[in-house]
């Protein structure tokens, strides 16, 4: 077994101040990604990326050989390695559990597949108030997968953070009234209008899997979490603050882990941005549609930011991609703070070289 990533780069340089107050225990507890979501000084900007334990890497695609997505989710051993793959390969900041946001609802007893190029799908969908009431709800004590995954994971990750996750309520709710993947949240939407006594129950009782969820992750070492409300876009501004936000904030308060790093991610959220922080986020994730410097004055002082750069550009010519880092760099600088990232999953056909190249080129043009 390897021994702790230590990344590629050159060692830490320790910054002053009262870096570990207030952060999550351990040694990852004063690196540069904990410190961009608090908005303190650090060493270079940290890079991640969302879906980089995936399938732009052939050594994920050899290992996933003839095991189901959600077996592997469940399998320790895998987990461990392929959330290590990412991080050996491009020397990012941190690493992002290899899990997926249905595994609560899954582990609670949900029949759910992920079709290779589909993504969830549900065997019965939720379509009456009864179905809503009949979920099952998520036992911790299936959860010890988990929890060793993380505990292994952090050994081996030493000083780079591992970043846990869930999945938001009003995401999670799509799949499962929607049955799968979909475009337009119809017949989410409309279950919302039409049944707002038994939406409120189906949130409420997504919240307290999520943050079931996520607790084990933190409890078992994860330095910071991200909550994925992936599709909270496709809604107005009214409806998501007054039928989906307390719901989400009631995930990062069911967390009751006020000292853990809390990142809120979603798609097409650029109306959303002012609104968004108020579930209880130290970051706030943004696509590629609004630039950080305009997220910034959008989501008001208080937050960090996360994310911008076009999944796409990186199928782009290097030029394009360089240009278009150096933007993201610049126009981070107006955020308290900046965790760079992409505006949402890195895309299955993305050159894993591409990758490593912006991880560098972040470092180099940030460092201090
Ligand atoms: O590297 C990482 O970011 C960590 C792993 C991760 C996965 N899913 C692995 C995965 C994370 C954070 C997720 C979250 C997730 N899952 C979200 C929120 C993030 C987002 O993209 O908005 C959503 C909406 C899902 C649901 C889901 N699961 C989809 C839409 C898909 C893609 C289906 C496909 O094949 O195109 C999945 C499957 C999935 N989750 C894969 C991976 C690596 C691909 C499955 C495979 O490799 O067989």
């Amino acid at each position: 077994m390897p021994g702790p990533v230590e990344g590629r780069s050159r060692p830490r340089r320790r910054l002053g101040g009262s870096a570990s107050v207030g952060t999550a225990a351990g040694p990852a507890a004063d690196s540069d990604l904990v410190r961009a979501t608090r908005g303190l000084p650090v060493s270079r900007t940290p890079v991640w990326f969302m879906r980089q334990a995936g399938r732009s890497l052939p050594e994920y695609r050899a290992l996933r050989e003839g095991t189901a997505m959600l077996e592997a989710c469940q399998d320790p051993d895998l987990v461990t390695e392929i959330t290590m793959q990412p991080v050996r390969r491009h020397g990012v900041d941190a690493a992002i559990l290899f899990s997926d946001i249905v595994l609560p609802l899954v582990v609670a007893g949900v029949d759910i597949e992920i079709k290779p190029g589909v993504g969830p799908v549900i065997a019965s969908p939720l379509r009456t108030v009864a179905d809503v009431d009949a979920l099952p709800p998520l036992e911790p004590d299936r959860l010890d997968f988990l929890a060793t995954a993380v505990q292994r994971l952090v050994g081996e990750l030493g000083a780079t953070p591992l970043i846990g996750f869930a999945g938001a309520p009003f995401t999670l709710a799509t799949y499962l009234i929607e049955g799968g993947p979909s475009k337009e949240h119809a017949r989410t939407k409309a279950f919302m209008y039409a049944e707002p006594a038994a939406w409120q129950r189906l949130l409420e009782r997504l919240a307290v899997s999520a943050a079931t969820f996520l607790r084990v992750q933190v409890d078992a070492g994860a330095s910071a979490v991200q909550l994925f409300d992936s599709w909270a876009g496709v809604l107005s501004a009214a409806d998501y603050a007054g039928r989906v936000l307390p719901h989400s904030r009631a995930v990062f308060d069911g967390l009751a882990r006020p000292e853990v790093p809390k990142v809120h991610f979603g798609v097409g959220t650029g109306e959303l941005l002012p609104l968004i922080g108020d579930a209880g986020a130290d970051v706030v994730g943004v696509d590629w549609r609004v630039p950080l410097d305009e997220a910034a004055r959008r989501v008001g002082p208080g937050y960090s930011l996360q994310g911008n750069l076009d999944p796409a550009v990186l199928l782009a010519d290097r030029e394009t991609v360089d240009r278009e880092v150096r933007r993201i760099v610049e126009q981070g600088r107006a955020a308290r703070g900046h965790v760079f990232n992409l505006g949402h999953g890195v895309l299955p056909d993305t050159d894993p070289g591409v990758l490593t190249h912006v991880v560098e080129l972040v470092h180099e043009l940030t460092a201090r």
